[in-house]
């Protein structure tokens, strides 16, 4: 044999491992996991993040987005967040307690006027150092997502609060959300997203609360008969990455990366005012379930009845939190 070939042979080897591994080590891969679907406010913000950065960051950095519970459901994400197998997530507000429990000032019912005084104060100084409740928790919050008003549901129509006595109704992992069902007198089961369209469907829960994209995305209307224009409470998101990996991103990257954050946020919140009116539209007109408008009288009785939940966790969200709350419902 050729003594050449046996020398040759190695570096041809070691060359071609090399080259690929160079390659793949440029490229930062920020993968990003969410539960909605990409017609949503989030899922549609997940999707011009993408875009912006292939643009902006183009060798450099490549989001790979998972939209539909695909890669993990809200819970599973904040772990493999912690464990680094992914890199993004925007996780509703209701589902951090295990982290912060100042978070569940965004489930008080009622405290927000509209989506507008939610997006208020989320740009708010307040707002802002609330959002770092969970920095010493290793997850770091790169802004506020919105998505906006939830409506409750069920098979029969839901006027005063009294219509939802004995009702079983899903919740997000939210001991607010549950202390509001049950001033009401109804039965709240946490219950994960992907789980609730079948839940629906076979009888195991009698109603939900949710936005009108996701009620809409997600088909629960289909199988509920009945929606109340309720607007008692807001769906907001934290997208959040984990601090180690976002502390040892070049310096370059990680501020160009929090420039394009920033602006996919304003975007997502014209995504999250406009298809409210379009998605509440369009349940209208399938003709598959019946929307009730309550009249401000009607609309009064469910802020009586759940209202007192604040009393018990005014202390935990900070009153000082309520108060700037209140002021940007003066504005809008
Ligand atoms: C989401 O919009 O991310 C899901 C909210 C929910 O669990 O209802």
């Amino acid at each position: 044999m050729n003594k050449n070939i046996k020398l040759v042979t190695p570096i041809i080897i070691a060359i071609g491992l090399t080259v690929p591994f160079i390659t793949l080590a440029k490229e930062i891969v920020i993968k990003f996991s969410h539960v909605t679907t990409k017609t949503t406010p989030k899922g549609k913000g997940a999707m011009l993040l993408k875009k912006m950065v292939d643009e902006r960051l183009n060798g450099k950095v490549r989001i790979e987005v998972y939209p539909s519970s695909q890669l993990y459901g809200d819970k599973a994400v904040l772990k493999a967040l912690l464990l680094n197998d992914v890199q993004l997530a925007a996780p509703s507000l209701s589902k951090f307690s295990k982290y912060t429990k100042k978070w569940a000032l965004f489930d008080l019912p009622f405290l927000f006027k509209n989506a507008q005084a939610l997006n208020c104060f989320t740009d708010s100084e307040k707002g802002q150092e609330l959002l770092n409740a969970i920095d010493r928790k290793g997850l770091k919050g790169l802004g506020y997502w919105l998505n906006g008003m939830k409506q409750i549901s069920a098979n029969h129509p839901l006027i005063t609060p009294k219509d939802a006595q004995g009702l079983k109704f899903r919740i997000m992992s939210s001991d607010v959300l549950k202390a509001q069902f049950e001033a009401i007198g109804a039965n709240p089961q946490k219950m994960s997203f992907s789980e609730v369209y079948n839940a629906l469907a076979t009888g195991v829960i009698d109603g939900q609360e949710n936005t009108w994209s996701n009620i809409l995305s997600k088909k629960f209307f289909e199988v509920q008969k009945d929606i109340t224009v309720s607007s008692h409470g807001v769906l907001g998101y934290a997208l959040i990455t984990n601090k180690r990996f976002w502390n040892t991103l070049p310096d370059d990257i990680r501020l160009e990366l929090e420039k394009i954050i920033k602006e996919v946020t304003a975007k997502v919140t014209q995504f999250a005012l406009d298809v409210a009116i379009k998605d509440m539209q369009t349940i209208a007109d399938s003709g598959k379930t019946n929307i009730h408008i309550l009249s401000p009288e009607q609309k009064q009785q469910w802020v009586v009845a759940m209202k007192p939940v604040w009393a018990k966790f005014e202390n935990q969200v900070g009153k000082d939190n309520i108060v700037v709350v209140q002021q940007c419902n003066a504005k809008n």
